[in-house]
């Protein structure tokens, strides 16, 4: 298969993970027989920097081209001036809506050999496995928003349709799973929330009478991801508590380090990127974990190029160097620790049987 794909490296540890993930797809492709192709463009810090803009035109349009972008992260320190005009973070938020990827999935996979990683007891980790569809397009994100005589607002408002495309993405997912799928919202509180319950219950009521549906609100499951997180298969959440739950739910993996992302549209490129930041801190010393971002590699195999055997032989080999023992320092729990380019080796040994 001939493959483009759209390299958006970013700021800080981006560029450095991003490259990894890259590295072992020239290596599928390899293995495998396919012809891929890799174009850089800018977002972000380095966009501002050379661009004067998080997110240049030219960026939209090599990833509009593309059958799938890698993103990295974006920001630093070095833009985080609240009172500038412009922030690498509207680089994010602008390719998600200008591709219109309004599923944003991200697994929360255990790996038993990391129990000492994460900080919940090994018992709780046992079973652990989650797959959360978050809403990426809509939402109080891209409310208006506003300030005047030293007040604030940004509003939160959904449509059913924009809820429906989710629900049906998740539901579906939750079938071909264990069968469950949870809704988490607060419409004890807030009116778009009630559209949320509303809309998705008529819809699996309809559609998915099959699945075992059920409703929490998030600050319950914000204590339940602790306290029992292996009962959960699909959760299904808007914009803003699917980006705090999905942090919370890192730490039960152990390392945001571990974990990628796939946001998808209804049609067109999927972006694939790490749930972690840019790590400015660590950025450039080699040392950060590249096991996200080859993850992602995997996701944009399955799901943009329906390519399922080369990203479970992607997935399994970062399983592989898991159990083998290998560890970047934010999985090390203060044991010895390999670098961002050792580990990628390792990964591709494993591909190598
Ligand atoms: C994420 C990030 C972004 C978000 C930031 C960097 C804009 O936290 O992808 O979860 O809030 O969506
Ligand atoms: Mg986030």
């Amino acid at each position: 298969m001939q493959a483009r794909f759209a390299v958006l490296g970013g700021d800080g540890i981006g560029p450095e993970v991003t490259a990894q993930g890259v590295r072992v797809l020239n290596h599928v492709a390899g293995q495998f027989d396919h012809d891929f192709s890799f174009d850089d463009a800018l977002i972000g810090g380095v966009a501002i920097d050379t661009d004067g803009t998080a997110l240049p035109r030219a960026t939209v349009d090599l990833a509009r081209a593309a059958d799938a972008v890698l993103l990295g992260a974006v920001g630093g320190p070095k833009w985080d001036d609240p009172t500038a005009g412009v922030r690498p973070e509207q680089g994010l938020l602008g390719i998600r809506k200008e591709l219109e990827l309004f599923a944003n999935l991200r697994p929360i996979t255990v790996f038993p050999a990391l129990a000492d990683a994460s900080p919940l007891r090994p018992e709780r980790l046992a079973g652990v496995d989650i797959l959360f569809y978050r809403e990426l397009t809509g939402g109080i994100y891209f409310g208006d928003s506003g300030r005047s005589d030293g007040a604030a607002y940004q509003v939160m408002s959904y449509t059913t349709a924009e809820v429906e495309r989710i629900v049906r993405l998740a539901a579906a997912a939750a079938r071909a799973r264990l069968g469950k799928l949870t809704l988490v919202d607060k419409a004890n509180v807030l009116e778009p929330s009630r559209l949320w319950r509303q809309v998705t219950t008529d819809l699996v009521t309809a559609e998915y009478p099959d699945l075992d549906f059920d409703v929490v609100l998030v600050d319950a499951m914000a204590m339940y991801l602790l306290s029992r997180p292996s009962d959960f298969d699909v959760v299904v959440t808007a914009n803003l508590f699917g980006d705090i739950l999905t942090d919370e739910a890192s730490m039960i993996v152990g390392s945001m380090g571990m974990l990628p992302s796939a946001s998808l549209g209804s049609s067109g490129p999927g972006l694939f990127e790490p749930v972690h930041g840019s790590a400015p801190d660590i950025a450039g010393t080699g040392l950060a974990n590249p096991l996200a971002a080859i993850l992602c590699a995997a996701l944009a195999l399955r799901h943009s190029l329906g390519l399922e055997a080369e990203a479970a032989a992607i997935e399994a080999a970062v399983h592989t160097v898991i159990d083998d023992g290998l560890r970047t320092p934010d999985i090390a729990a203060g044991g010895a620790s390999v670098g961002t380019v050792e580990m990628t080796d390792a990964v591709i040994a494993a591909l190598n049987g």
